[in-house]
């Protein structure tokens, strides 16, 4: 992970603030702000709180019950951010399931997990172009997710965006590098409602940054691979398979579970997508 100490860096949904507290002590940043969407009784009690007292003791701005979802929490912070940065976001477990029915089923629209994990990483690029990254700083969105199922079908690198408009420019993916935990000494990937460390499997973060500054991300993180090539016609977008040399593959592809599995999702997110215009 690319970290410049002149950089301002604001962290979302950081879990134990573990990941906050490392990347203090080893990146040295210029400014620092931690937010948590736990409350403070909620993050001392499941991990204790020996990081918020850290950051605290360190001059950083921490802020708990911090939804990145939601407006009133957006608002509460300036737009002065180089990068934004959100660690294996995952949403939390629905303690029943008139819960999830509440939070995946507007009018007629229906969302799943996979859907609803959409939903929130685009809600995380949307407010960190709009309102949190500086105009004249790095503009950068961070997200680092595992490289395996079930996260690799969110399809991170093409849904998220589609056809969102922000206030100053295009925002385009640009690329990922692999995400190597050893940076950060101390930092432990904690499961989304437990006190759990999970397994530190490969894991990648994607970089995003506007149109005018997709040179500068290049020159900033020489690592980044570019985007999966997709192949339109010739192959399955929303799978990134392709191309296909015979119709059979196209065929075999076509009627497989993984495909149908993906058009699900990617029906259910366009329906969305249309349904909430943002
Ligand atoms: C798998 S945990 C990872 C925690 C931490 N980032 C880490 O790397 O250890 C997923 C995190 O996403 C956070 N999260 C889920 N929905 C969120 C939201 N709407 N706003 C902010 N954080 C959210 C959860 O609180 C949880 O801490």
């Amino acid at each position: 992970m690319i970290i410049k100490p002149q950089w301002s860096i604001l962290t979302v949904g950081d879990g134990d603030l573990s990941f906050s507290r490392s990347l203090f002590s080893h990146f040295n940043p210029h400014k620092l702000t931690a937010t948590v969407l736990d409350s403070v009784d909620e993050l001392t009690h499941k991990y204790g709180n020996d990081n918020l007292a850290f950051l605290k003791q360190n001059d950083c701005e921490v802020i708990t019950e911090f939804d990145v979802t939601r407006s009133e929490s957006i608002d509460q912070l300036s737009p002065c951010y180089d990068v934004v940065i959100f660690q294996f976001p995952l949403v939390p477990n629905f303690s029943s399931q008139q819960q999830f029915i509440q939070q995946t089923q507007f009018d007629d629209i229906k969302l799943s997990v996979n859907t609803l994990n959409r939903r929130l990483l685009r809600l995380f690029l949307k407010h960190s172009f709009n309102s949190l990254l500086s105009e004249s700083g790095a503009q950068l969105a961070y997200i680092s997710s595992k490289d395996v199922k079930p996260y690799i079908e969110w399809d991170i690198e093409y849904s998220l965006t589609q056809g969102l408009k922000t206030q100053i420019s295009d925002i385009h993916f640009v690329g990922s590098t692999p995400f190597d935990i050893k940076q950060l000494p101390g930092y432990k990937i904690r499961n989304v409602d437990r006190d759990k460390h999970v397994k530190d499997t490969e894991s990648l973060t994607y970089v995003w940054t506007t149109r005018d500054n997709r040179q500068a991300a290049f020159e900033r993180i020489p690592s980044l691979t570019p985007p999966p090539e997709l192949f339109g016609e010739n192959g399955c977008d929303i799978c990134h398979a392709g191309p296909f040399i015979t119709e059979a593959e196209r065929h075999n592809h076509l009627v497989g579970k993984k495909h149908k599995r993906m058009a699900e999702y990617d029906e259910q997110w366009r329906n969305y997508l249309t349904w909430s215009r943002c």
